[in-house]
């Protein structure tokens, strides 16, 4: 009560709810696939649905499909809501990731490797730096991906790249240019999402193959959130921007702790198997 006791209080009670409400009803247009999106492959596989708040791509025998953002970003934070293949889903593999063009490009991935049916999705990640990733770091979520909308999230700015599940962070890949790793920052990036058939590598090393009896395969994605920088520098921040500096509190840490300790399946810094000369020298900092 003391709170509203004083008129100043109560009007600035009242603003703030106004700048909430209008919030409200402007930030739907922000996640509309007619406005940010083109569909660029597929032939008809891909459909915007629901005025533009989602868009499902398929895949069958003859193709898949997928779409690309109208824009390219140079920094930013990407959500994007998605409900991934159900059933026997092995051999797809559905996308969600940033991209330069080019030679040396850049790259920051999602992917959704799928699987047999009852068997887990892997969600694998990947940084690509002038053209040199094999920093691969795979994870099996803690709920069904197929049973309903997931938020999964890029925040992209100049110090460090984390990679969101729900809003849990399930990797950071930082700055460490002071030690000679390159990082991506000088290369506008598009955003892109794909479904498509990989049965030679994606399932169980390729040796499970997608059932075409089972097809057309569906993916859908919603509420499509971008939060970002332009190439040519001016900023859409309709969300606020504290994603230029986000990094991981106490508690986002503890987080990430948990889902790597749980559900991290791969991780290239610990294959010394695949990199008998010594890992990628960033893997001997701490991993937060
Ligand atoms: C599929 O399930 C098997 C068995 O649980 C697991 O080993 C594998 O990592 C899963 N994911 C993929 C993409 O093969």
């Amino acid at each position: 009560m003391a709170l509203f006791s004083n008129l100043k209080a109560l009007r600035n009670q009242v603003v703030l709810s106004l700048i909430v409400v209008l919030g409200c009803f402007t930030s739907p247009s922000a996640a509309n696939f007619y406005r940010t999106s083109d569909i660029t492959w597929g032939d008809g596989r891909a459909k915007i649905v629901d005025g533009g708040r989602g868009l499902s791509l398929s895949l069958d025998q003859y193709s898949g499909s997928g779409f690309q953002s109208k824009n390219e970003y140079l920094f930013g934070r990407f959500d994007m809501q998605l409900k991934l293949v159900p059933g026997n889903s092995a051999g797809t593999v559905t996308t969600f990731f940033l991209s330069s063009q080019g030679e040396g490009h850049d790259e920051i991935d999602f992917e959704f490797l799928g699987n047999a049916s009852g068997q887990p999705y892997t969600v694998h990640t990947n940084v690509y730096a002038q053209g040199k990733g094999n920093k691969e770091q795979q994870f099996q979520l803690w709920f069904d991906p197929t049973a309903a909308f997931h938020t999964y999230s890029i925040v992209w700015n100049s110090q460090r790249i984390i990679f969101l599940v729900d809003n849990s962070p399930i990797r950071v890949f930082h700055n460490h240019e002071s030690i000679g790793i390159p990082f991506p920052k000088n290369q506008p990036m598009r955003v892109y999402c794909s479904l498509w058939n990989a049965d030679d590598w994606a399932t169980q090393g390729g040796r499970v193959k997608t059932d075409w009896t089972k097809a057309p395969f569906v993916a859908h994605y919603r509420n499509f959130n971008i939060n970002a920088c332009a190439a040519g520098g001016a900023c859409d921040s309709q969300s606020g921007n504290s994603w230029q500096t986000q990094e991981l509190d106490a508690n986002g840490r503890n987080r990430m702790r948990w889902v790597q300790q749980r559900h991290m399946v791969y991780n290239y810094c610990a294959d010394a198997q695949r990199f008998p000369q010594g890992t990628s020298n960033e893997c001997k900092r701490s991993r937060f």
